[in-house]
């Protein structure tokens, strides 16, 4: 379905290891723009790794990377963070709203330090706190919110500069199965509905329903599986 649309992400023989430890060993793989993929794996597997070696914040040993085309190692300093503010999404396990500010300002604050001024980010917040549901709830600090309506702020913020591509690490490590089922719902949504490009790592099965792909990171090794062994997460013999 996706086999012609352009790359959003060429990784090509890259390695990353801490020392001795050998994360990531000559991995390969692509992207399609509107793809949703999954990232499953042993703990310590080096998944966060892979993302931050995608989002630039670690550099990766020896490879190439490319993202809409740009070069990553080809960005430093500021171009680099310009870059990473403008084309990138970050979600985490934690949602990590500031605490003292409502949703809405959560939500508008990316926007203000990328440059856009308070009427642009004001209706942007809105306009994507329509698309995730969460519109009624823009006015409350986030004390006030539940766990996954936390979540929906968490993922608008990572859409409010619209990056090309979201880099999500556990984001439903947090979530009972019901709010879990909503999220990976939603990542569904944004990518068929918007064309936004997501690699998500998890533990949860219910987003294969949701991903077009799942990959396993496991002793250095990037593979692809069937979305039927991620449900049973068994080795194959
Ligand atoms: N900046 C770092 N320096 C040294 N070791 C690190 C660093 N970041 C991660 N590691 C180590 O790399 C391994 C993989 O970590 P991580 O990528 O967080 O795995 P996962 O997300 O799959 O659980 C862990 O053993 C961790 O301690
Ligand atoms: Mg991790």
């Amino acid at each position: 379905m996706l086999a012609d649309a352009p790359l959003a992400v060429e990784v090509k023989h890259v390695s990353k290891a801490y020392g001795d430890l050998h994360l990531l060993c000559n991995v390969s793989f692509e992207l399609r723009i509107g793809e949703l993929v999954a990232v499953v794996g042993p703990s310590g597997a080096g998944k966060s790794t892979l993302l931050h070696v995608l989002g630039g914040l670690q550099p990766a040993n020896s490879g190439e990377i490319r993202l809409g085309g740009q070069l990553l190692s080809g960005l430093r300093g500021n171009a680099l963070a310009d870059f990473r503010n403008r084309k990138l999404g970050f979600v985490f396990q934690q949602a990590m709203l500031l605490p003292e500010f409502t949703a809405e300002e959560n939500l508008m604050i990316p926007a203000l330090i990328a440059g856009y001024n308070n009427k642009t980010a004001k209706a942007r917040s809105h306009e994507l706190a329509e698309i995730l549901g969460v519109a009624e709830r823009l006015s409350h600090k986030p004390s006030a919110l539940s766990g996954g309506e936390q979540q929906r702020f968490a993922v608008a913020r990572a859409l409010m500069n619209r990056p090309d591509l979201i880099l999500a690490d556990e984001p439903s490590g947090n979530l009972d199965q019901s709010q879990a089922n909503d999220l990976h719902h939603l990542f569904g949504e944004l990518r068929s509905k918007f064309h936004q490009t997501l690699l998500v790592v998890t533990h949860n099965p219910s987003l294969a329903v949701e991903a077009d792909r799942v990959f396993r990171l496991e002793r250095g090794t990037l593979s692809e599986i069937s979305s039927s062994d991620l449900h049973h997460d068994t080795p194959r013999h």
